[in-house]
């Protein structure tokens, strides 16, 4: 079943009905000030940090789903009628519903009564701000007088204080009202210097600031008293509930529309400028009005969309491909590049399922998503990167997590995840193979932050490789620490307190647990090391690095190889973790992938018998599992892998990160159709038709999908913020189609179905565009590569001459 469909041309998803499984929602903002908004109108705003400068409320696991959000309430001042064209909070039954999640904007349209109301809500380029435009159109035949509500709950700033601390937090709202401008300044007299602003182009019949007046008492969202009753109270508020909603009065012939903007922003003035003077305690507004009076002009507000509009054309330009699978096409060319954008700000913060006071920037997450984002906007991915260096410690360890707003490192969420250093390799290698800057290895950074321990990025990089080759275990295998990629493999934890942090609880300095996974990555890891040191003429590190290499691949191939598949690891007693000595958990989906994308097995037959097993065992119709059989019991020695019920999350969902490392695996052994045939299964818009099965959005990736053994086979969960996203997207562009950045210039090297005739694709590299067009001649998947109609030996274009802007490049597959 389908709740709404694509429309590729304007790239957007197009949901029918605003009862979706769950929340279909979208994301507002690209790089300081960030939205959630749902398919209903919910969702919640904040700048920078999703935690500590929340704007507005938002009440996570309440019921009905999907409340505290961006509300506009009308009223037929005639009858007395109310509705909200979102549908939420008043859900009454609308004709025409539409609504149209773009990129970085979204629009929702209804009719009800012969009243057309669209709303389109968007944050503008490089502004602390979004801009909600409301249109309303009189179908009737008589003139109309309609009441227009608008309403947003205020965040005490700190949002983890917010849902806690009601003895204060109910006495320190405040705000100050300034003509068609609400300002809500909490906590302003005293250490904040930001407040927030709720703004109205039209003239107001009234406002309220104060949720008890505005609602009433013992009162809902989808009964607010003053909306029933048609006249704001122009309440102040003085603690409690600070609220925004400006109440205006519209008089519509029929066929007229009228349009009111709204804008609800967040702004600073600097310490000493903070009140209008010395005496008085209020808010200085004269940076900010200019700012106001900018986005409630319906003229700018167009100019500002047709920016964002085009802020995207650039960006999704840099890669477009035309394949004969439209589910791919739509994802690589649109969504998924989308996604990678959403990832790569937010990393796992905020979303319907990050509550946003929790997680600030992963360290591996953050690297990970950098491999799907850098093509993009590669300034901002070399940023990120030096900020994450800068967070790393001596020991060349890592923080698990940085706040984005201190860009600090801290250990809230836990720390000794012993594969996260490595990640960071992985990231400055795409860095530098997108941009060829490799000045970036240069730059100075501090360890954790320390002034005066600035060393440049290249020693940041050996020491995370150091970090694993100083812990190393007795089968020679890395150490786990707490746990590796997978979170969840806790096996120095030994947890049996209810209720305890398998993440963040005192941990065991165990020297004992190894892990598989690591070997591979630190093989991958070590692999762009060597390249770099190539390159940079560090003649005896490369060296260090090939014996490094040797040795780890002869520990995997010692005691890593479990027979037809890679171990997963050893836990404290020594003992193996995925194997077929298990009795659950016998095979895991991480080292299978990682270690042949490490390039172990491939020279003998075991990546192939790894990836038959896989097919074998973890493949299903719904994607392919993370491992088999689940854990049907609680084992200490494991810690929260086996605390899951069977089939979900880590314990034996499909983890959908973890299936594009399948797929670049299969396409590392030629195996085009089955690496396709696992993307399939995997892409959400290929599953858009089995929405009351996959209830997630269709147009983004979910962390996971419920497994096998679970009661909801097939049932998507945590959507948008998950390394799935940068991943399929490289397993798609870089392995499938084989479009791939390399030191030496961009290599096409495709691995695709036989049933493929080809396909083509346009690829901005260093300044230039290819035009790609890929030829099927035969059935292998060796190339003839032609520049320009010119022959070429080899399957990487040499990088562009100076000022050259664009090459033909065909491939013919043979
Ligand atoms: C989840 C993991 C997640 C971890 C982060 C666990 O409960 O299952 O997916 O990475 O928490 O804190
Ligand atoms: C989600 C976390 O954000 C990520 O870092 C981790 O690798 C996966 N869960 C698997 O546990």
């Amino acid at each position: 079943m389908q709740y709404g469909s694509f429309d590729d041309a304007h790239r957007e998803y197009v949901i029918s009905r605003p009862d979706t499984p769950l929340p279909w929602i979208n994301y507002l903002g690209n790089e300081s000030y960030f939205g959630l908004i749902s398919n209903t109108g919910g969702g919640y705003s904040f700048y920078r940090d999703a935690r500590l400068r929340r704007i507005t409320r938002y009440r996570y696991n309440n019921v009905p789903f999907d409340y505290g959000g961006r509300y506009i309430y009308l009223r037929d001042d005639d009858s007395g009628e109310v509705w909200t064209p979102t549908w939420q909070p008043i859900r009454k039954e609308l004709e025409n519903y539409t609504c149209r999640h773009g990129m970085g904007y979204t629009t929702i349209k209804s009719r009800y009564n012969q009243i057309e109301a669209e709303v389109r809500f968007f944050v503008p380029i490089e502004a602390d701000l979004e801009v909600w435009q409301l249109k309303v159109t009189n179908h009737r035949q008589d003139p109309t007088k309609i009441s227009a509500f608008s309403c947003v709950e205020f965040c005490l700033w700190d949002a983890w204080d917010d849902v806690t601390n009601f003895q204060r937090n109910f006495n320190i709202g405040e705000v100050e009202i300034d003509e068609e401008v609400i300002y809500h300044k909490t906590e302003y007299r005293e250490r904040r210097n930001h407040f927030a602003y709720f703004a109205c182009s039209d003239p107001l019949a009234g406002y309220d600031t104060q949720r008890e007046t505005f609602l009433g008492p013992y009162r809902g969202w989808d009964d607010p008293q003053v909306v029933v009753e048609g006249k704001s109270l122009n309440s102040e508020a003085h603690g409690w509930a600070p609220i925004g909603s400006h109440h205006v009065s519209l008089m519509l012939n029929p066929g007229e529309s009228h349009q009111v903007i709204y804008v609800l922003g967040y702004h600073e003035n600097p310490a000493d400028q903070k009140f209008e003077d010395a005496a008085c305690q209020r808010v200085n507004k004269r940076t900010v009005k200019p700012v106001i009076k900018k986005y409630l002009d319906p003229d700018q507000v167009e100019i500002a969309f047709r920016e964002l509009g085009e802020f995207w054309d650039s960006l999704l330009n840099i890669i477009q491909v035309k394949t004969p699978d439209v589910n791919l096409d739509r994802m690589v060319n649109i969504w998924n590049a989308y996604q990678c954008m959403t990832t790569f700000n937010l990393s796992r913060s905020a979303s319907f399922y990050e509550s946003g006071v929790g997680r600030g920037l992963g360290f591996r997450d953050s690297a990970q998503d950098l491999l799907g984002f850098v093509h993009m906007i590669p300034t901002r991915a070399r940023q990120r990167i030096l900020d994450l260096a800068a967070t790393q410690m001596e020991s060349g360890g890592a923080y698990h997590q940085y706040q984005p707003l201190t860009k600090r490192g801290n250990n809230a969420v836990g720390g000794n995840f012993n594969d996260d250093p490595l990640w960071l390799v992985i990231a400055v290698a795409a860095y530098i193979k997108e941009t060829g800057d490799w000045s970036i290895l240069d730059e100075p950074l501090n360890y954790d932050n320390v002034p005066g321990s600035e060393k440049p990025l290249y020693d940041h990089l050996q020491r995370s490789l150091m970090y694993t080759l100083a812990r190393i275990g007795p089968h020679g295998l890395p150490l786990i620490g707490r746990a590796d990629w997978n979170d969840c493999l806790n096996l120095n934890t030994f947890s049996s307190e209810p209720g305890e942090s398998f993440q963040t609880t005192t941990n065991k300095d165990g020297k004992v647990a190894e892990s598989v996974f690591i070997a591979g990555l630190f093989i991958l890891a070590a692999r762009e090391m060597l390249e770099i040191c190539r390159r940079t003429n560090h003649l005896r590190e490369v060296d260090n690095y090939i014996s490094e290499v040797k040795k780890m691949k002869e520990a995997v191939n010692r005691s890593g190889w479990d027979g037809e598949w890679f171990l997963r690891a050893y836990d404290d007693y020594g003992s193996k973790v995925g194997s077929k000595e298990c009795q659950e958990g016998r095979i895991y989906i991480e080292p299978q992938g990682m270690c042949i994308m490490a390039g172990i097995g491939v020279d003998d037959d075991r990546a192939g018998r790894s990836l038959a097993s896989v097919r074998t065992h973890l493949a299903t119709p719904h994607g392919i599992l993370l491992h088999q059989p689940a854990y049907t019991r609680y084992y200490l020695q494991l810690g929260e892998i086996s605390s899951y019920p069977p089939g979900y999350k880590e314990n034996a969902s499909v983890f959908c990160h973890t299936n594009p490392w399948i797929i670049i695996a299969e396409t590392i052994l030629g195996h085009g159709d089955q690496a396709y045939d696992y993307y399939a299964l995997l892409n959400p818009s290929a599953r858009e038709k089995i929405g009351e099965i996959h209830r997630c959005e269709p147009y983004v990736f979910a962390q996971t999908v419920a497994g096998r053994d679970a009661a909801t086979f097939g049932e998507a969960k945590n959507s948008w913020l998950t390394g799935t996203a940068a991943w399929t997207f490289v397993a798609a562009t870089q392995y499938i189609l084989g479009i791939r950045p390399t030191w030496e210039g961009l290599q096409v090297v495709p691995v695709i179905p036989q049933g493929w005739e080809g396909f083509t694709a346009q690829r901005q590299f260093r300044g230039c565009m290819y035009f790609i067009t890929v030829e099927r001649k035969g059935t292998g998947n060796s190339i003839t590569l032609f520049l320009d109609g010119n022959p070429v030996e080899g399957n990487i274009i040499p990088l562009p001459k100076e000022g050259q802007k664009q090459v033909n490049v065909k491939i013919e597959l043979l």
